[in-house]
């Protein structure tokens, strides 16, 4: 309670690690290969959870909100994530079919930004993607009402202990709200973290003849 947050503010640094360099010139013309890339040396270099990512989206008003979710894919068709069609970001995505992702991996310094317009996955898609996941993953999704109102924890926990206990039961059971989305990014942005704070940005536009790269002042 005593904590001074501004002085444990002031002690804390970042790129406090030995980082990678990182040569722009030799980026391949697409960014998912690099993207692919990144994500293997997150993983190899420890980076805890480097699935996991902010997804930023905008109400009906425009009004931005952001919140974690884990990646399910990326490939041609998009950057891949999964959620309730009736939560407050499925509902969100509705009226406003646009998001963002903002990936941290400090292990390495690195950063990695992805906009675009959001499309939802066919229902038998979003279905076999839950069903491959975990009995957590398909518990969790079952609970559903996600971004309701919560009258208590019991209430939470009574609803949760059934949910693991269908999912055991049933691995196949349907959820009709649990949504496969996808982000067609119109930009990719790769940032390599520097300790002289000379930090390479190179960002991936989208045209009609195919991704433009172009580097970003720090
Ligand atoms: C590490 C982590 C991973 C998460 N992954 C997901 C996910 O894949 N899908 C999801 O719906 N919520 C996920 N959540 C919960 C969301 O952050 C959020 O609380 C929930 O989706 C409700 O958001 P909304 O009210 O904006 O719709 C995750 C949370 C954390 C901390």
């Amino acid at each position: 309670m005593g904590t001074d947050l501004h002085e444990l503010l002031r002690s804390l640094r970042v790129w406090d690690v030995a980082l990678p360099s990182f040569d722009p010139t030799t980026a391949p013309a697409d960014p998912l290969p690099l993207f692919t890339a990144w994500f293997a040396e997150a993983v190899a270099a420890g980076q805890t959870e480097p699935h996991t990512m902010s997804l930023a989206t905008s109400d009906e008003e425009g009004r931005p909100d952001v919140r974690t979710v884990m990646l399910h894919g990326a490939d041609a068709d998009g950057w891949a994530f999964a959620t309730h069609a009736t939560s407050r970001k499925g509902r969100q995505l509705a009226a406003r079919p646009y998001a963002a992702l903002g990936f941290y991996w400090p292990a390495q310094g690195r950063q990695v930004r992805v906009r675009g317009p959001v499309t939802l996955a066919p229902s038998e898609e979003s279905a076999a993607d839950l069903h491959a996941r975990s009995t957590g993953a398909l518990a969790a999704a079952l609970t559903g009402r996600q971004s309701q109102v919560l009258g208590s924890l019991e209430e939470l926990a009574r609803e949760s202990e059934a949910a693991w206990q269908r999912a055991g039961r049933e691995p196949d059971a349907p959820v009709p709200t649990w949504t496969l989305y996808r982000i067609r990014p119109d930009e990719v942005e790769f940032f390599q973290g520097d300790a002289r704070r000379q930090h390479v940005r190179l960002n991936y536009r989208r045209t009609e003849e195919g991704w433009a790269k172009e580097l970003l002042w720090p």
